[in-house]
């Protein structure tokens, strides 16, 4: 998770309303394939629901996350896991591989990451994602903004980077990874409850920009707005996420 000023995490919400997202985390997983007794970082491990099947299958994991509260949360697995910026790294050619499942998308400064990604890996180690692509959460950003703006004329600077595969292939490729396969995956993906829960969890740097006593209207709205796109009949919510799965290498010879 990146927590900006104005986006927090809680890990019992997380829980609740976002558990489908490291569910859905094991093509990513599988793209890695780790092997037993690898050193991996887990860029952006959240609660560490994924840091910990990583472990189980005998790879040596250390977890960083911008927010304390989720660190605690993997912490409390049992793992190794530190409050970092993922923006800035400071590990040094110490990682087979870095693993990140849903959290690049918070880190708006993609050179800097990628920078200390390269740090972290030793040479030969692989750079393995996935996360928010182009057009992800379209449909819900674009009803968020509208309400925004021509309700409150409000425009507020979106929290996340959804980049196109060729923009992100140029990126890991000016700092010298060699691209093996980068894809975006239009993944439709059911929630677990009323989009309300979603935009609670995750759209915290647009809420914040009304005053508290606001929210809850501005977010009745947004929903209203999503309803004929994003429910069906029998009121189940299906998001439409976007992924953008990549795995790079670090050359054995530095370039
Ligand atoms: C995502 O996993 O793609 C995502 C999650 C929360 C907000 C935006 C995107």
């Amino acid at each position: 998770m990146y927590s900006s000023n104005t986006q927090h995490w809680n890990p019992e919400q997380y829980a609740k309303h976002a558990r489908f997202v490291s569910d859905l985390g094991m093509p990513v997983v599988k793209l890695l394939s780790p092997q037993s007794g690898e050193r991996i970082l887990d860029l952006g491990c959240g609660d560490g629901a994924l840091t910990i099947k990583l472990a189980a299958l005998g790879c040596q994991l250390v977890g960083v996350d911008s927010s304390e509260e989720m660190v605690s949360a993997t912490k409390a697995l049992g793992l190794d896991a530190y409050t970092v910026n993922g923006q800035s790294l400071k590990f040094t050619d110490e990682f087979d591989a870095v693993f990140s499942n849903a959290a690049l998308h918070w880190m708006k400064k993609p050179k800097a990451v990628i920078n200390g990604v390269w740090r972290a890996l030793k040479p030969g180690g692989r750079f393995v994602a996935e996360f928010g692509g182009y057009g992800n959460v379209a449909t819900i950003v674009n009803a968020i903004e509208s309400a925004l703006l021509s309700r409150r004329g409000t425009i507020v600077a979106g929290p996340w980077y959804f980049p196109q595969p060729q923009e992100y292939t140029t990126l890991l490729e000016t700092k010298g990874f060699k691209v093996e396969k980068i894809e975006l995956i239009p993944r439709p993906t059911p929630l677990p409850g009323n989009i309300s829960g979603w935009l609670e969890t995750f759209a915290q740097s647009y809420t914040a920009a009304l005053p508290v006593g606001e929210r809850p209207r501005f977010i009745a709205e947004v929903v209203e707005s999503l309803r004929p796109k994003l429910c069906d009949t029998n009121g189940n919510w299906t998001a439409d996420y976007v992924r953008l799965r990549f795995f790079a290498t670090k050359p054995m010879i530095k370039t």
